[in-house]
């Protein structure tokens, strides 16, 4: 099965943090893997979010030209990334010219199908920044939900899309200044307006899709689906060849989820030969697409984005299963970019390996609502499941095994009721976290797969070789052969969540190419590592976190007491 696979693309402007990683990105590149070792042929795309206000911003805040901050700033996140083992297929950029040249082709398509009107508006002006303030270059007060800090694009408190005008108290992102005057300037319009009945129809066929999901998307479509207004008065990003239009360039959410698409054609140009980006992307190829987003981002992907698409007149695919997830808090309150409150990325990677985050992460994703990290939580769960049940199974048994058999398979005896009972056990217990993982619903599949290792763990404590040694070798033998096995296993199944761990493991038993492919039988993968096959000693795979610890990283990231609870 061709299985597409798209994270919402993270915006340019700075370092994210753990709640934006395990909000898209990280369960999308855990899909990636599960499926890749499915046997599925998988394709991962992402891109940072260059244009709009954010970006410029940040480069103004940096003092920097917006074209080359967002050079920096793309290496940085792609960095990072790397280093927390995301298996992009392609990590591209909106900014690149294959999404500028689709950008227009969708506003042709668009253009042709009466669905893009010129409209006259009033937009908020700055008269001390002598310039228009689009956006996020506006602050002031949700007209909705009362937010103080809510931005003229979205409240970031309510989820709602505002426009600049709709703020209470508005004031300049840039200088802070009130002096803002409303003027008249010619915009384009994407009618929605026209779309509802297609919109509708196509996503009451998506009866699967997560509740939060479904909700935000009925909502949208109940409060009316306003005509959408996809310029901006800005002068980086993908600009509108049109006559009076000098200086506008398209809005961000209108090109960058057309990124997705072109970030697949700079991938599949890379060997025109074997990759074509259109079997991705145009109907009618067998393809199954997966999107990873938080919900603040699901109106663009159940609306807007669908509204691009259809109204192309074009065959375009959209997507299938679309996981929206909520948010991780931190202590309770918000992670906050701008305050700069919480644990970001490149911190995270200084202090643990990646697999420590994206275990916890995973283990902890906010699926159903939202969930909050503290490093006291963190610990805990990475003492108690990663150092104590999975690390200490793989130590335990391998040391087992060099001091009484040597360094490879054991060879000798044969299978007794406790092997028989952990084949029944996992059979049944890799069912479910397959499924799990398949669905996703991560937080069930993270349980299950706890409780594979848990039944490893069990086993091993009731065969006990290290007592069945001193009178029955061959029982000895069985259970630290089938206790070999099971840590190959444990990686083998692990791989999707905490890859560099898993690889450790193979490789100690010689596996150090390709990711082996997913187990379909319990009594065949507890036979692959032959008697007699070698392995190198296993280093420790997790510290154990002390409390001092704990304590240390509370006082210099700030736990509870730091910042505004949201
Ligand atoms: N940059 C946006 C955010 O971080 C997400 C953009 S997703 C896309 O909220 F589809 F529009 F690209
Ligand atoms: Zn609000």
């Amino acid at each position: 099965m061709k299985i597409l696979i798209t994270s919402a693309l993270p915006y340019i402007n700075g370092i994210k943090h753990l709640g934006n990683l395990v909000g898209s990105i990280l369960p999308a590149d855990v899909y990636a893997r599960f499926n890749r070792q499915r046997g599925n042929e998988v394709l991962f795309i992402c891109a940072t979010d260059e244009h709009g206000t954010p970006a410029e911003l940040a480069a103004q805040e940096q003092n920097m030209p917006v074209a080359a901050y967002c050079d920096r700033m793309h290496k940085v996140q792609a960095d990072i990334y790397a280093q927390f083992d995301i298996s992009f297929d392609e990590f591209g950029r909106s900014s690149h010219p294959d999404n500028h040249a689709l950008t227009k082709h969708f506003s042709k398509k668009l253009e042709e199908h009466g669905l893009i009107e010129e409209r006259s508006i009033r937009q908020l002006y700055s008269v001390d920044d002598k310039r228009y303030l689009p956006d996020r270059y506006v602050q002031g007060t949700c007209p909705h939900c009362g937010y103080e800090r809510a931005r003229g694009d979205q409240c970031e408190s309510c989820t709602r899309v505002l426009d600049p005008t709709d703020l209470v108290n508005p004031r300049s992102a840039i200088s802070g200044s009130t002096n803002l005057e409303i003027r008249e300037t010619k915009h384009l319009f994407l009618k929605q307006s026209a779309m509802v009945e297609p919109l509708e129809k196509w996503i009451d066929s998506h009866t699967d899709w997560p509740d939060v999901v479904i909700g935000i998307a009925k909502k949208w479509l109940k409060e009316g689906l306003e005509d959408r207004c996809i310029t901006r008065d800005l002068s980086w990003g993908v600009s509108v060849d049109r006559p009076g239009f000098e200086g506008k360039v398209y809005y961000v959410w209108f090109d960058a989820p057309i990124a997705y698409i072109a970030t697949t054609k700079t991938w599949s140009d890379k060997a025109p030969n074997e990759r074509n980006w259109r079997d991705w992307w145009c109907e009618g190829h067998d393809v199954r697409y997966y999107q990873f987003m938080a919900k603040d981002n699901v109106p663009f992907h159940t609306i807007s984005f669908p509204a691009t698409l259809i109204g192309s007149g074009e065959n375009w695919k959209k997507v299938d299963q679309l996981k929206g997830l909520n948010w991780l808090t931190y202590y309770g309150g918000k992670f906050s970019t701008s305050q700069k409150r919480g644990i970001f990325t490149d911190a995270a990677l200084e202090e643990f390996p990646s697999d420590y985050w994206r275990y916890w992460l995973m283990a902890n994703i906010p699926e159903s609502g939202d969930s909050s990290f503290s490093f006291e939580k963190f610990g805990e769960q990475v003492n108690k499941d990663l150092n104590g049940v999975l690390g200490n199974f793989v130590n335990r048994i391998t040391k087992f095994c060099v001091a009484n058999f040597g360094a490879h398979i054991p060879e000798g005896g044969s299978f007794g009721p406790h092997e028989e009972e952990l084949v029944a056990d996992l059979e049944a217990l890799i069912k479910e976290y397959t499924d799990n993982l398949t669905v996703p619903e991560y937080r069930k599949a993270m349980a299950s797969l706890r409780a594979i290792w848990v039944k490893g763990n069990n086993y091993l404590a009731a065969a006990a070789p290290w007592t069945s040694i001193k009178t029955d070798k061959d029982a000895a033998a069985v259970a630290t052969r089938v206790a070999l096995n099971l840590c190959r296993l444990f990686a083998v199944l692990s791989a999707p969540i905490i890859p560099a761990t898993a690889a450790k493991i193979l490789k100690a038993f010689g596996e150090e190419t390709a990711v082996p492919s997913w187990p379909t039988s319990v009594r065949v993968a507890l036979d692959a590592l032959k008697p007699k096959t070698p392995f190198e000693p296993i280093p420790v795979l997790f510290e154990r976190i002390p409390p001092e610890r704990i304590e240390a990283l509370t006082e210099k990231y700030g736990g509870g007491e730091s910042g505004p609870v949201a």
